[in-house]
């Protein structure tokens, strides 16, 4: 299927000023100024991840050079191919590597990149449905892997994930539920508990809840597992209060990017600290994840999570995001 290569295209683009300050609009942009690559992208559906927020806002650790389109995931169609890898019309999604850090990213209506960034959805995953997930969805399923491949089990115990509300911990309640753990979520919302419960938390608990005494080295084990999301002193007291051979996931810093901890987890409980990087994750596994995600797209369970917006109206939700204020998946629809 051949479809038409406009000239130019709609795309969030972030500019740096003479002054150091930043603005961000919806512009007109030339598909001449894509980058190369071997796959051009008709985007469908993209979404908003905190990583997102950081580049629209100008964090130079995520976007070194600006003006610049964020956008860490993009779901759609391929319009154009230099590789026999990928046909026009194949429905594709591209999370990670450096797709919309330092390379034009998902936040736009096209999309070209190296053909080794692509996956093909699998059969009767939508766009829609990828981006559900996206780089959210794919964090919590290597985190969920991670827990298992360190022989976690529902019989062990609870398993604690933090920041539930968010992107990440929401799909990591709704991915552990299903694969029976019991599921404690630590929220700073109450009005995400609908939400965290329809998802299969088993209890809901306040996010200073999970916070522990400084003074002690160790404290009484609460959780068999830990799906940390938000770094800082909740990951350093998730450590302390994990059950002996208990695995504790890391992937976040939206408390704080510091970990200030002792070696005590780790040699009185043998407690294995699991750093999670979805960007770098090799297509091997990426590819085995999303058949995982995809196998897990039809539950009804993900619609209490997920609001849908469109391209122009994404400002509200980077807005509140920024603020710790957003709950579930933002999708972006792209016409
Ligand atoms: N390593 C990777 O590959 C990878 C991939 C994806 C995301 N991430 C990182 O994972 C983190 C979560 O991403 P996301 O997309 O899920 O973000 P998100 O949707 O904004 O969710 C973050 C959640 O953290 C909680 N939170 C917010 N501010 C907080 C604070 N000051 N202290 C404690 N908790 C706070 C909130 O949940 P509650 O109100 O429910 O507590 C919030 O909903 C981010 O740091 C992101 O950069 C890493």
């Amino acid at each position: 299927m051949k479809t038409e290569i406009p000239e130019t295209f709609h795309a969030w683009v972030v500019r740096e000023a003479s002054d150091g300050s930043f603005s961000r609009k919806l512009e007109s942009c030339r598909m001449h100024d894509l980058p190369e690559g071997d796959v051009l992208i008709r985007v469908e559906y993209s979404s908003v991840n905190y990583k997102d927020v950081l580049s629209m806002s100008g964090n130079k650790g995520v976007t070194r050079q600006y003006p610049h389109t964020p956008g860490i995931d993009a779901a759609g169609v391929v319009v154009e191919s230099k590789t026999s890898a990928f046909s026009s019309g194949t429905g594709v999604a591209v999370t990670g590597y450096d797709l919309g850090m330092n390379t034009h990213g998902g936040l736009g209506q096209f999309i070209r990149v190296p053909a080794d960034w692509v996956v093909p959805l699998p059969a009767g995953l939508t766009a829609r449905d990828a981006m559900v997930f996206g780089t959210a969805g794919f964090t919590a399923a290597l985190s969920v892997r991670a827990l298992r491949h360190g022989g976690a089990t529902p019989e062990q115990g609870d398993v604690l994930v933090t920041g539930a509300s968010g992107g990440v911990g929401c799909l990591a309640v709704f991915l552990l539920a299903k694969s029976g753990f019991r599921v404690v979520a630590s929220s700073g919302k109450a009005e995400a508990h609908d939400m965290l419960s329809a998802l299969g938390a088993a209890e809901i608990v306040a996010r200073d809840a999970v916070l522990a005494d400084r003074k002690r080295p160790l404290l009484k084990t609460r959780w068999a597992h830990v799906i940390d999301t938000v770094g800082g002193d909740f990951l350093e007291s998730a450590l302390r209060a994990t059950a002996p051979n208990g695995v504790v996931t890391s992937c976040g810093m939206v408390a704080s990017a510091e970990l200030n901890t002792n070696v005590f987890p780790f040699i009185l409980r043998g407690i294995c600290l699991q750093g999670i990087d979805s960007a770098t994750t090799r297509m091997t596994r990426r590819l085995e994840t999303w058949e995982h995600l995809a196998a897990a797209a039809s539950s009804d369970a993900l619609a209490h999570l997920v609001t849908e917006v469109t391209l122009d109206e994404i400002e509200t939700v980077i807005q509140s995001m920024g603020e710790g204020k957003s709950i579930g998946r933002t999708l972006v629809r792209i016409p």
